[in-house]
């Protein structure tokens, strides 16, 4: 049997940082209710100019560099995001050029904060199915150009980012054991984004009374997403055969340490076995877990043969895991 491993990963964040005490001068917040309420200290904006498909490239190149895989080698790129550098033509096909991937097939994935692991899906798919070799997977955002800076309820939580690994296909037991992919569009306004697509085009009005602009109802996501984000990890460990003691690193979706903390102990899971990066960094949306990842495993903190449980929940509703062997 083809197995999809993971053999490179990569990420990059903007160099801005914004601080909560930077969001109190200009909003009525404050530090201690944002570190409380939330678990975010600081978040990374990206620069004028900076653009979903230069944070992706930097973060792809980085992961190529560590699986050894050059831009030629690549058959496929698949891009999660919700804030891609054009409504069409894909960032992945940005990223495709940018990167001289001269071979690949290049689309994106939209499905919010759980779009890097549905895009993880394709790849998966495609490898064990023997139609790809190689292949990139990225999660990257801008969530800051999509918020809209007057709303405490919403700007303060996310930051931008993109993480990127490489997907090859191998032998034996290492790899992805399994995705789980689940969405319920029955309360998508609970999280979305109005505008702009074919329903609210652009106009004078939604200009000026901010109307196109990321909305939450976030007392109501945070009940689904804890809800939502234990019950797919326990259906992947479950699925393999596993329970909360095999995992050695769960990595979630970076919404609220809130959030985080609820869904691992509905799990079982101790807190030594959560990843949280959420306090430097914000909610990144599709990028987090590849952020998360990259980091853990520049740190050392991941050893081959460990159980890594990747768990997400995003707008759509969308919500996924993956189960992987490393
Ligand atoms: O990425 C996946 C999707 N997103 C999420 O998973 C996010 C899910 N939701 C959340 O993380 C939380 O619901 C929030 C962090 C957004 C809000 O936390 P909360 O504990 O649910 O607070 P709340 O919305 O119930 O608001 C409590 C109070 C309100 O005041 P009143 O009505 O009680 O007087 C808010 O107006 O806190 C107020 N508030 C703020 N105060 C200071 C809301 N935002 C702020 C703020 N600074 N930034």
């Amino acid at each position: 049997m083809i197995r999809a491993r993971i053999t490179g990963t990569g990420s990059y964040v903007p160099e801005k940082v914004l601080t909560n005490l930077d969001i109190e001068k200009f909003l009525d917040t404050n530090d201690e209710w944002i570190r409380a309420r939330t678990g975010i200290s600081e978040r990374h904006i990206a620069a004028d100019g900076e653009q979903t498909s230069d944070l992706a490239t930097r973060a792809a190149e980085r992961a190529m560099e560590m699986a050894g895989v050059s831009a030629d080698e690549i058959d496929l790129i698949v891009v999660g995001t919700i804030t891609g550098d054009y409504p069409w033509p894909a960032t992945a096909c940005v990223v495709q050029a940018n990167l001289g991937a001269k071979n690949a097939g290049a689309f994106d994935v939209s499905a919010a904060c759980s779009g890097f692991l549905y895009a993880l899906s394709c790849a998966v798919d495609r490898v064990e199915a023997g139609r790809a070799q190689k292949v990139l997977v990225i999660g990257a955002e801008i969530l800051s150009r999509i918020v809209n800076w007057e709303d405490r309820n919403t700007c303060i939580l996310f930051g931008d980012a993109a993480g990127a690994v490489i997907v090859e296909a191998g032998e034996g037991d290492r790899g992805i054991l399994s995705t789980h992919l689940h969405a319920d569009g029955t309360q998508l306004e609970l999280l979305y984004q109005p505008g702009f697509g074919t329903k609210n085009l652009p106009s004078v009005e939604a200009l000026k009374d901010k109307s196109y602009f990321l909305e939450m109802q976030g007392n109501e996501v945070f009940k689904v997403a804890v809800r939502s984000m234990a019950s797919v990890a326990k259906i992947a460990l479950e699925a393999n055969g596993m329970t909360a003691e095999d995992v050695d690193l769960f990595i979630p979706h970076q919404a609220n340490i809130r959030i985080l903390n609820a869904t691992a102990k509905k799990i079982g899971l101790k807190d030594e076995q959560v990843y949280i990066n959420v306090d430097r960094f914000g909610n990144t949306s599709g990028a987090t877990i590849p952020l998360a990842l990259d980091e853990a495993n520049r740190a050392g903190r991941i050893k081959e043969g460990d159980i890594l449980l990747l768990d997400a929940f995003g707008g759509g509703f969308t919500w996924a895991a993956t189960l992987l062997r490393w």
